[in-house]
Protein backbone atom coordinates (compact mmCIF):
# COMPACT_ATOMS: atom_id res chain seq x y z
CA UNK A 1 0.00 0.00 0.00
CA UNK A 2 2.87 2.58 1.13
CA UNK A 3 5.00 1.31 -1.70
CA UNK A 4 2.12 1.91 -4.37
CA UNK A 5 1.29 5.62 -2.83
CA UNK A 6 5.25 6.27 -3.45
CA UNK A 7 5.25 4.85 -6.52
CA UNK A 8 2.06 7.11 -7.76
CA UNK A 9 3.75 10.22 -6.75
CA UNK A 10 6.65 9.59 -8.18
CA UNK A 11 4.91 9.20 -11.54
CA UNK A 12 3.08 12.53 -10.98
CA UNK A 13 6.41 13.95 -9.92
CA UNK A 14 7.96 12.90 -12.93
CA UNK A 15 5.44 13.70 -15.23
CA UNK A 16 5.22 17.17 -14.04
CA UNK A 17 8.77 17.79 -14.14
CA UNK A 18 9.15 16.98 -18.20
CA UNK A 19 5.89 18.37 -18.62
CA UNK A 20 6.49 22.07 -18.31
CA UNK A 21 9.78 21.90 -20.88
CA UNK A 22 8.46 21.37 -24.38
CA UNK A 23 11.49 20.88 -26.76
CA UNK A 24 11.59 23.71 -29.58
CA UNK A 25 13.77 22.75 -32.93
CA UNK A 26 13.50 26.14 -34.11
CA UNK A 27 14.62 27.84 -31.62
CA UNK A 28 17.09 25.39 -30.82
CA UNK A 29 18.43 26.18 -34.60
CA UNK A 30 18.52 30.20 -33.58
CA UNK A 31 20.44 29.11 -30.16
CA UNK A 32 23.34 27.20 -31.88
CA UNK A 33 24.34 30.13 -33.44
CA UNK A 34 27.20 30.44 -30.25
CA UNK A 35 27.63 26.84 -30.88
CA UNK A 36 29.03 27.20 -34.73
CA UNK A 37 32.16 28.14 -34.40
CA UNK A 38 33.06 25.05 -32.76
CA UNK A 39 30.86 22.91 -34.10
CA UNK A 40 29.74 24.02 -37.05
CA UNK A 41 26.22 25.13 -38.17
CA UNK A 42 25.02 21.46 -38.23
CA UNK A 43 27.00 20.15 -35.74
CA UNK A 44 29.38 18.30 -37.99
CA UNK A 45 32.91 19.82 -36.66
CA UNK A 46 35.56 19.70 -38.65
CA UNK A 47 38.25 19.79 -36.26
CA UNK A 48 39.48 16.74 -34.63
CA UNK A 49 39.01 17.77 -30.82
CA UNK A 50 35.65 19.44 -30.32
CA UNK A 51 32.98 16.48 -31.42
CA UNK A 52 30.51 15.73 -34.11
CA UNK A 53 27.12 16.17 -32.18
CA UNK A 54 24.97 15.97 -35.08
CA UNK A 55 22.19 13.10 -35.11
CA UNK A 56 23.57 12.10 -31.42
CA UNK A 57 20.59 11.21 -29.05
CA UNK A 58 18.90 13.99 -27.28
CA UNK A 59 18.84 12.46 -24.12
CA UNK A 60 22.46 12.09 -24.10
CA UNK A 61 22.75 16.02 -25.71
CA UNK A 62 21.11 17.14 -22.66
CA UNK A 63 22.81 15.03 -19.79
CA UNK A 64 26.40 16.02 -21.78
CA UNK A 65 25.28 19.76 -21.51
CA UNK A 66 23.72 19.89 -18.12
CA UNK A 67 26.45 17.71 -16.71
CA UNK A 68 29.20 20.66 -18.20
CA UNK A 69 26.77 23.68 -16.88
CA UNK A 70 27.57 21.71 -13.26
CA UNK A 71 31.39 23.15 -13.91
CA UNK A 72 34.04 21.79 -11.27
CA UNK A 73 31.59 20.35 -9.46
CA UNK A 74 30.16 17.83 -12.16
CA UNK A 75 31.56 14.64 -13.33
CA UNK A 76 32.78 16.29 -16.39
CA UNK A 77 34.46 19.46 -16.27
CA UNK A 78 35.66 21.39 -19.53
CA UNK A 79 36.63 25.05 -19.33
CA UNK A 80 35.21 25.60 -23.38
CA UNK A 81 31.93 24.33 -22.61
CA UNK A 82 30.98 25.57 -19.17
CA UNK A 83 31.92 29.07 -20.41
CA UNK A 84 29.15 27.75 -23.23
CA UNK A 85 26.33 26.15 -20.75
CA UNK A 86 26.91 27.94 -17.37
CA UNK A 87 23.98 30.78 -18.40
CA UNK A 88 21.93 27.89 -20.24
CA UNK A 89 18.60 27.46 -19.09
CA UNK A 90 16.87 23.96 -18.58
CA UNK A 91 14.65 25.22 -21.75
CA UNK A 92 17.70 26.34 -23.90
CA UNK A 93 19.81 23.17 -23.09
CA UNK A 94 16.23 20.88 -24.42
CA UNK A 95 15.83 23.30 -27.47
CA UNK A 96 19.40 23.05 -28.48
CA UNK A 97 19.62 18.88 -28.10
CA UNK A 98 16.39 18.77 -30.30
CA UNK A 99 18.01 21.02 -32.60
CA UNK A 100 21.19 18.75 -32.95
CA UNK A 101 19.63 15.74 -32.63
CA UNK A 102 17.68 16.12 -35.89
CA UNK A 103 21.01 16.81 -37.80
CA UNK A 104 22.88 14.09 -39.30
CA UNK A 105 26.27 13.29 -38.81
CA UNK A 106 28.87 12.65 -41.58
CA UNK A 107 30.86 9.54 -41.83
CA UNK A 108 34.06 8.95 -40.98
CA UNK A 109 37.18 6.50 -42.52
CA UNK A 110 38.94 4.21 -40.68
CA UNK A 111 42.45 3.39 -41.71
CA UNK A 112 43.81 0.37 -43.03
CA UNK A 113 46.64 -0.36 -40.24
CA UNK A 114 43.73 -0.16 -37.22
CA UNK A 115 40.92 -2.71 -38.87
CA UNK A 116 42.05 -6.17 -37.61
CA UNK A 117 43.08 -4.83 -34.22
CA UNK A 118 40.43 -2.17 -33.71
CA UNK A 119 37.86 -4.92 -35.02
CA UNK A 120 39.05 -7.42 -32.90
CA UNK A 121 38.29 -5.49 -29.69
CA UNK A 122 35.25 -3.63 -30.90
CA UNK A 123 33.12 -6.86 -31.60
CA UNK A 124 35.11 -9.44 -29.19
CA UNK A 125 36.54 -6.84 -26.46
CA UNK A 126 39.59 -8.65 -24.24
CA UNK A 127 38.79 -11.55 -22.22
CA UNK A 128 42.02 -11.45 -20.90
CA UNK A 129 41.95 -7.96 -18.89
CA UNK A 130 37.85 -8.07 -18.58
CA UNK A 131 37.08 -5.57 -21.80
CA UNK A 132 33.62 -6.43 -23.00
CA UNK A 133 32.81 -5.61 -26.38
CA UNK A 134 31.27 -2.16 -27.41
CA UNK A 135 29.31 -3.45 -30.09
CA UNK A 136 26.45 -4.25 -30.10
CA UNK A 137 25.22 -4.14 -27.10
CA UNK A 138 25.87 -0.77 -25.84
CA UNK A 139 27.23 0.91 -29.13
CA UNK A 140 25.70 -0.81 -32.03
CA UNK A 141 26.82 -3.64 -34.75
CA UNK A 142 27.22 -0.02 -36.86
CA UNK A 143 28.56 2.01 -33.73
CA UNK A 144 25.13 3.77 -34.24
CA UNK A 145 24.57 4.02 -30.33
CA UNK A 146 21.99 3.48 -28.27
CA UNK A 147 19.42 6.29 -28.01
CA UNK A 148 16.52 5.28 -25.95
CA UNK A 149 18.72 4.14 -23.47
CA UNK A 150 21.31 7.56 -23.82
CA UNK A 151 24.65 5.93 -25.00
CA UNK A 152 26.31 7.77 -28.02
CA UNK A 153 27.03 6.68 -31.28
CA UNK A 154 30.64 6.54 -32.04
CA UNK A 155 30.41 6.02 -35.40
CA UNK A 156 31.78 9.43 -37.84
CA UNK A 157 33.17 10.65 -34.44
CA UNK A 158 36.83 11.84 -35.00
CA UNK A 159 39.07 9.06 -33.58
CA UNK A 160 41.11 11.59 -31.27
CA UNK A 161 38.19 13.04 -29.44
CA UNK A 162 36.68 9.26 -28.80
CA UNK A 163 40.83 8.45 -27.63
CA UNK A 164 40.54 11.65 -25.69
CA UNK A 165 37.60 10.73 -23.31
CA UNK A 166 38.38 7.10 -23.35
CA UNK A 167 41.74 8.36 -21.17
CA UNK A 168 39.36 10.38 -19.19
CA UNK A 169 37.43 8.18 -17.85
CA UNK A 170 40.75 5.68 -17.47
CA UNK A 171 41.81 8.40 -15.22
CA UNK A 172 38.29 9.28 -13.74
CA UNK A 173 38.96 12.65 -14.57
CA UNK A 174 35.29 12.20 -16.66
CA UNK A 175 33.00 10.88 -14.47
CA UNK A 176 29.54 11.41 -15.68
CA UNK A 177 28.51 7.83 -16.82
CA UNK A 178 25.98 5.66 -15.79
CA UNK A 179 27.26 3.27 -13.16
CA UNK A 180 31.28 3.95 -13.29
CA UNK A 181 30.09 1.07 -16.31
CA UNK A 182 32.96 3.05 -18.90
CA UNK A 183 35.59 4.17 -16.17
CA UNK A 184 35.63 0.29 -15.34
CA UNK A 185 36.31 -0.80 -19.11
CA UNK A 186 38.46 2.08 -20.10
CA UNK A 187 41.10 1.59 -16.91
CA UNK A 188 41.29 -1.85 -18.10
CA UNK A 189 42.35 -0.88 -21.79
CA UNK A 190 45.85 -0.45 -23.06
CA UNK A 191 46.85 2.66 -24.53
CA UNK A 192 47.07 0.47 -28.16
CA UNK A 193 43.48 -0.66 -27.43
CA UNK A 194 42.15 2.63 -26.86
CA UNK A 195 44.33 3.69 -30.38
CA UNK A 196 42.93 1.16 -32.59
CA UNK A 197 39.07 0.69 -31.11
CA UNK A 198 38.58 5.12 -31.87
CA UNK A 199 39.95 4.98 -35.22
CA UNK A 200 38.47 1.63 -36.21
CA UNK A 201 34.84 2.51 -34.47
CA UNK A 202 34.90 6.42 -36.28
CA UNK A 203 34.98 4.84 -39.73
CA UNK A 204 32.51 1.76 -38.70
CA UNK A 205 29.10 2.45 -40.33
C1 LIG B 1 35.02 27.17 -28.06
C2 LIG B 1 34.59 25.93 -28.69
C3 LIG B 1 33.22 25.38 -28.35
C4 LIG B 1 31.99 26.01 -28.45
C5 LIG B 1 31.69 27.44 -28.90
C6 LIG B 1 31.00 25.02 -28.08
N1 LIG B 1 31.61 23.83 -27.78
FE1 LIG B 1 30.69 22.08 -27.30
N2 LIG B 1 32.49 21.18 -27.05
C7 LIG B 1 33.73 21.80 -27.20
C8 LIG B 1 34.78 20.90 -26.75
C9 LIG B 1 36.28 21.19 -26.73
C10 LIG B 1 34.13 19.72 -26.33
C11 LIG B 1 34.79 18.46 -25.75
C12 LIG B 1 34.72 18.57 -24.24
C13 LIG B 1 35.39 17.43 -23.54
O1 LIG B 1 36.49 17.07 -23.94
O2 LIG B 1 34.80 16.90 -22.61
C14 LIG B 1 32.70 19.92 -26.55
C15 LIG B 1 31.74 18.97 -26.26
C16 LIG B 1 30.40 19.14 -26.45
C17 LIG B 1 29.40 18.12 -26.24
C18 LIG B 1 29.66 16.68 -25.80
C19 LIG B 1 29.63 15.76 -27.00
C20 LIG B 1 29.88 14.31 -26.67
O3 LIG B 1 30.16 13.53 -27.58
O4 LIG B 1 29.80 13.90 -25.51
C21 LIG B 1 28.19 18.69 -26.50
C22 LIG B 1 26.84 18.02 -26.42
C23 LIG B 1 28.44 20.06 -26.90
N3 LIG B 1 29.79 20.31 -26.87
C24 LIG B 1 27.45 20.96 -27.25
C25 LIG B 1 27.67 22.33 -27.49
C26 LIG B 1 26.62 23.30 -27.67
C27 LIG B 1 25.13 22.97 -27.64
C28 LIG B 1 27.22 24.51 -27.85
C29 LIG B 1 26.57 25.86 -28.01
C30 LIG B 1 25.68 26.25 -26.94
C31 LIG B 1 28.66 24.29 -27.80
N4 LIG B 1 28.89 22.95 -27.58
C32 LIG B 1 29.64 25.24 -28.02
C33 LIG B 1 33.94 23.06 -27.70
C34 LIG B 1 32.96 24.01 -27.92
Amino acid sequence: MVRKILWTSLCILMGTAGADITPDLNAGRKKSETCVACHNTDGNSTVPTWPKIAGQPEKYLIEQLKEFRKGEKGGRFEANMYGMTHALSDQDIADLATYFASQKETSGTTKQEWLERGEKLYRGGNSKTGVPACGPSCHGMRGEGNPPAGFPPLSGQHPDYIAEQLKRFKDGTRSNDPNGIMRDIAKRMTEEEIQAVSNYVSGLH
